[in-house]
């Protein structure tokens, strides 16, 4: 899937698929990949920086991912959809500053952006689209705003906080957005979200409703360490996988079978 209008248009035919990646192998194992669209997420803080939370995250940081991973994609033509996130706040500083962010994002590469949360930005986020900047909203848990949440919990559980979602949903809607990511919702209302919209909904922990799913490329690789969510489904076992490779390498350099002559250079000038 190359563009905004493909995404749109798979809404009520095929589901789509997304990975959150963060890194040039990651993108080149993508670009290998039958996997739709590709985004850039704010969870590069977690995942690869290892914080507890995403605020660590800056315009720059995120930029600097999405050309990495834009690299690894491969050529213009060629390249899946590729969404950057606007990490914490940045959508919070008027709309001046958020074009500066999406600019920032759409040059390293970029084809989209996505924003948590519609509530006192929906102007913002209407901005970039008239601007021309494709905008995907982000509803239910936004790990932004972990702390105003009471922690990462599942969002939309009680019938009044269910419908504040729904009403986010549609006044994304009308900002213009081309997709919404729903994170951690009841399947139930994630179904209504999706009935209710007419862009497509894509889940993660949000049940099998949506119009696609999204999932962190190290989790659905198994590397990411400790528990997994509930959500997340280990496509491999790559984790166990490296370790077992550094405990063998660890052991042919023990035992000194590694390098072995043809893993070693001659003296001879053609070796
Ligand atoms: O930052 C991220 O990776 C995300 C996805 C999990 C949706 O927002």
């Amino acid at each position: 899937m190359k563009s905004v209008l493909e995404f749109r248009a798979r809404k009520g035919r095929a589901p789509i698929s997304m990975i959150s990646a963060h890194t040039h192998w990651e993108a080149r194992l993508l670009a290998d990949s039958p996997v739709d669209c590709v985004l850039v997420g704010d969870s590069v803080s977690t995942v690869i920086d290892g914080e507890a939370t995403t605020f660590a995250a800056t315009p720059e940081i995120v930029a600097r991912h999405v050309a990495a991973v834009s690299r690894g994609l491969g050529d213009f033509s060629s390249r899946k959809l590729l969404v950057g996130d606007f990490p914490f706040l940045a959508a919070r500083k008027g709309t001046a500053a958020a074009v500066d962010v999406a600019a920032l994002l759409l040059r390293a590469g970029a084809h989209a952006v996505k924003i948590e949360g519609v509530d006192g930005h929906a102007d913002v986020i209407a901005h970039l689209v008239e601007s021309g900047v494709p905008v995907m909203g982000h509803l239910g848990l936004t790990p932004q705003t972990v702390h105003a949440l009471g922690g990462y919990k599942v969002q939309g559980r009680d019938t009044a906080a269910a419908a504040d979602i729904l009403r986010q949903a549609r006044a994304l809607e009308a900002a213009g957005v081309f997709g919404i990511v729903l994170e951690c919702v009841p399947e139930a209302l994630a179904r209504e979200i999706t009935a209710a919209v007419g862009v497509p909904t894509i889940g993660i922990g949000a049940g099998a409703g949506c119009d696609g799913q999204v999932l962190v490329m190290t989790d659905l690789l198994g590397l990411s360490p400790g528990p997994a969510p509930r959500f997340v489904r280990h496509f491999a076992d790559a984790g166990e996988a490296a370790r077992s490779a550094l405990a063998a390498f660890h052991a042919a350099v023990g035992e000194r079978s590694f390098p072995s002559a043809r893993e070693s250079y001659g003296s001879g000038a053609k070796e």
